[in-house]
């Protein structure tokens, strides 16, 4: 049984293999001949709001000749507290996979392990894996060439799970994964020890930035995080994608969000739209990269 539940639980080859598939899914997009999910019914359960996530798994089940329903969990019974080994335990009877999005990473692996049928993490506070899958897709389209060589530069909350699953990709892929952020946000020692690879972690944005071939941020207030707006926001300021901070990276770096974005915050915006053209494709291939995901799980 293949879930995919974090960036840590893959190995290079398995990141390869996923990478090299969404670009077939991509290429042949609307002429599939195979279709991996014929015949399966896959639920969808949203404890978080999405746009990006929601629609391409939802587009992607259906092109790879699924049915999908969607579940918003305050509508369920999880909702009123039903446990999530229950819920697995229900749902495993009756559909054939899962995407779930919530809060506790543990909850997604309880969910797994209960539910006996795939079961693929849509965010959780702790990793992101399908973002992370899709921006690695991204970078290796628009730049070609071996991870060891690479630079890429994650600007903002160094604690999120965009971040996180970051860093455990930079630990599977040996690329230098620069982490710039205020001391209250940045890496935990025990994550970077847990992750390997070569992460180097700095408060000034500018040193992070100087030569690397991606600059990358991510929302300040993740969600969940609203009661620490604020102080997030005053943490935060100085860690603003700009030109001025563009300069500083290689020619031609990459200007990545996983969005959605907030202009004036952590990315300003006209240096949003000057680069708008590479984060909507990093947005698109969450659909290509996801059906690679999901024709590998059920594999
Ligand atoms: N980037 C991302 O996961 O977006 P959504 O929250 O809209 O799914
Ligand atoms: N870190 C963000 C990612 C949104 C896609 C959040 O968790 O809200």
């Amino acid at each position: 049984m293949k879930h995919l539940l974090s960036i840590e639980s893959l190995n290079a080859s398995d990141i390869e293999q996923l990478l090299a598939e969404a670009k077939v899914m991509k290429r042949e997009r609307g002429r599939h001949a195979a279709e991996p999910l014929r015949g399966q019914t896959w639920a969808m359960i949203f404890s978080k709001s999405s746009t990006r996530t929601r629609v391409s798994f939802e587009v992607g089940i259906r092109e790879l000749g699924g049915q999908v329903i969607f579940l918003n969990a305050s509508d369920i019974q999880l909702g009123r507290g039903e446990p999530i080994c229950d819920t697995a335990r229900v749902l495993g009877r009756m559909v054939h996979g899962t995407v779930f999005r919530t809060f506790a990473q543990a909850d997604v692996e309880e969910f797994a392990r209960y539910a006996g049928i795939p079961t693929i993490n849509a965010l959780t506070d702790e990793e992101h894996p399908c973002q992370i899958l899709a921006d690695l897709f991204t970078i290796q389209e628009k730049q070609p060439g071996p991870w060891s060589q690479k630079v890429i530069t994650f600007v903002g909350d160094g604690q999120c799970n965009v971040a996180n699953s970051w860093i455990f990709a930079a630990g599977r892929l040996g690329f230098e994964l620069r982490v710039a952020a205020p001391p209250a946000f940045q890496p935990t020692p025990a994550l970077l020890q847990r992750a390997g690879g070569r992460v180097r972690c700095v408060e000034d944005p500018r040193a992070a930035a100087t030569g690397a071939d991606v600059l990358y941020t991510d929302v300040w207030v993740s969600m969940g995080k609203e009661a620490e707006a604020a102080e997030r926001l005053r943490q935060l300021a100085g860690y603003q994608i700009n030109d001025a901070l563009v300069a500083r990276a290689k020619p031609g770096a990459l200007v990545m969000h996983c969005l959605p974005a907030y202009r004036g915050k952590e990315i300003d915006a006209g240096t949003f739209e000057a680069h708008a053209q590479t984060i909507f494709d990093q947005a698109e291939n969450r659909l290509h990269v996801q059906k690679a995901i999901l024709a590998w799980v059920v594999r």
